[in-house]
């Protein structure tokens, strides 16, 4: 599988890359036998999160491997948050909505399915598998397909094995010799400033 990687950050003033780094599979350094799949689920309040909390109160019982974040609609998750999530850790992201015509914003749910389809183009072809991006339409009834959806997703991404990104430790700060003084404040003052040359 090839190497690709990635600024994710747009606002971040030290982009960080994000790169597939191992094959499937393996291990993450220093973890036991014990891996267990982690998933971030983004789901949409009116819908996917209330048949999650129907799924707890009808003691449904499904992996606990996901992590859910609860958001007002499916297209309020920037993919920006699909990318962080699998840069700080995640093995897998599940996004939930309301079904098609039943957005309660009218078309978010819409918005979603388009961002989805090209973000699992562009994980491609950063070499991480497009399956650990998943999409569903659960309506806030469907308690039960809260349970098989959690399921299916675990045993893939449990098929697919750990996702290793390479997080490249942010650049290391100027020498103050070069850009300046100590400040009293703990800040460094630009040189210019220091010798009143600047205002
Ligand atoms: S309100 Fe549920 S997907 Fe838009």
């Amino acid at each position: 599988m090839s190497k690709k990687s990635l600024d994710l950050t747009m606002k971040d003033p030290h982009p960080r890359p994000l790169s597939r780094s191992a094959g499937e599979g393996g291990r993450r350094p220093g973890e036991g036998p014990a891996w267990e799949p982690k998933i971030v689920a983004f789901f949409c309040t009116w819908c996917t999160y209330t048949a999650a909390d129907l799924a707890g109160m009808s003691r449904m019982t499904y992996a606990p491997n996901a992590r859910i974040v609860r958001f007002m609609c499916s297209g309020r998750v920037d993919p920006q948050f699909v990318l962080k999530a699998f840069q700080e850790g995640a093995d897998g992201v599940l996004i939930g909505g309301c079904h098609p015509g039943d957005c309660h914003y009218q078309s978010g749910n819409y918005k979603a399915l388009r961002r989805i389809t090209l973000l699992k183009r562009l994980l491609k072809e950063m070499g991480i598998e497009p399956e650990r991006l998943r999409l569903e339409w659960i309506s806030a009834s469907e308690g039960d397909r809260v349970q098989k959806v959690m399921n299916e997703m675990t045993a893939k991404i449990r098929q697919l094995g750990p996702l290793h990104v390479e997080r490249p430790s942010p650049p290391a700060p100027l020498p103050s010799s070069r850009t300046g003084e100590e400040c009293p404040q703990g800040g460094v003052r630009a040189k210019a400033e220091v010798q009143g040359g600047a205002r």
